[in-house]
């Protein structure tokens, strides 16, 4: 079995976070190692070493967006954290609906690391019940991971993934399918039309928007990213927001460390004056 060696585990994972600000500790060379053995059978090479030259000297990017869909961790769930959805239905939707100048506009969601899709649709459940179309809403998803994305654009999930879905949203706006004992649950089309999902590099170079965001989730990604990283995403997460904006980061995520204009309002929310 092909064995990392420190010195490959130092370069692919400077490679790693060079790219994506992704910071993988010495701690973390098995797990490495374990992701990347895929590839490495995947392209039939014996050594790290030589898919260290093979990722970088590519040129048309496409390994590089294979290896990072091997290196990132895409747990997520509905709902995850409900107590934001709790504070988007009763705080934030209510504040910018008020606020909202009827012109027509949308109200504009963003996730901005959505895995597999659970939290854009659960977020998109949650505008629907309270706007009522009114303002309408778009909501886009967007990660890294080109794997997730995927999956996230199928719409589809097991009955073990949909757990935390409130069964009367479950009959409202998914579809079933599958065979008995088999279930999946496909979204059906009011999601299908609200959302919308893209690759997006957090570290990248430019953020492709032409317009700002009324609400922000950006979980439980920031976990992955040291301070200098965190501190260029938060700057830049708030120039993506509208004045009056809500930015929601994971539980676990406060913004303590770094430098923002940004009010706390709740555990983990954040609003732009
Ligand atoms: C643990 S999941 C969190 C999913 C969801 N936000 C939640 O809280 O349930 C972290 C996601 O961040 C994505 N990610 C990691 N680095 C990223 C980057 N530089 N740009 C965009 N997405 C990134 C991963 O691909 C992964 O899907």
């Amino acid at each position: 079995m092909n064995q990392m060696k420190l010195r490959d585990f130092e370069r692919l994972a400077k490679l790693v976070y060079d790219q994506s600000g992704i910071r993988l500790e010495v701690q973390k060379l098995e797990l490495l190692q374990a992701r990347l053995r895929k590839r490495l059978k995947a392209l039939s090479m014996d050594s790290f070493k030589e898919y260290y030259t093979f990722v970088t000297e590519d040129l048309t990017g496409m390994e590089m967006v294979k290896m990072l869909d091997c290196v990132t961790t895409n747990k997520t769930e509905f709902f995850r954290e409900h107590q934001h959805f709790e504070h988007l239905i009763k705080n934030a939707i209510p504040a910018l609906q008020k606020n909202h100048k009827g012109d027509g506009e949308p109200l504009r969601f963003w996730s901005a690391a959505c895995s597999t899709g659970e939290e854009v649709y659960s977020l998109a459940m949650t505008a629907l019940e309270v706007t009522q179309g009114r303002p309408r809403v778009k909501i886009l998803g967007t990660d890294l991971s080109t794997k997730v994305l995927a999956k996230a654009m199928t719409g589809q999930y097991e009955a073990e993934k949909i757990e935390g879905v409130p069964e009367a949203w479950l009959s409202r706006y998914f579809k079933t399918a599958g065979e008995p004992g088999k279930k999946v649950y496909r979204v059906g089309h009011q999601l299908k039309e609200v959302v919308r999902f893209s690759r997006l590099n957090l570290n990248g170079e430019v953020y492709p928007f032409q317009s700002r965001f009324d609400v922000i989730f950006c979980r439980n990604v920031m976990i992955y990213f040291d301070l200098a990283v965190q501190q260029k995403l938060v700057d830049r997460l708030s120039a993506c927001l509208k004045p009056g904006g809500y930015l929601y980061t994971g539980h676990s995520e406060s913004l303590l460390r770094v430098k923002h204009n940004l009010k706390g309002v709740a555990s983990s929310v954040y609003v732009k004056a």
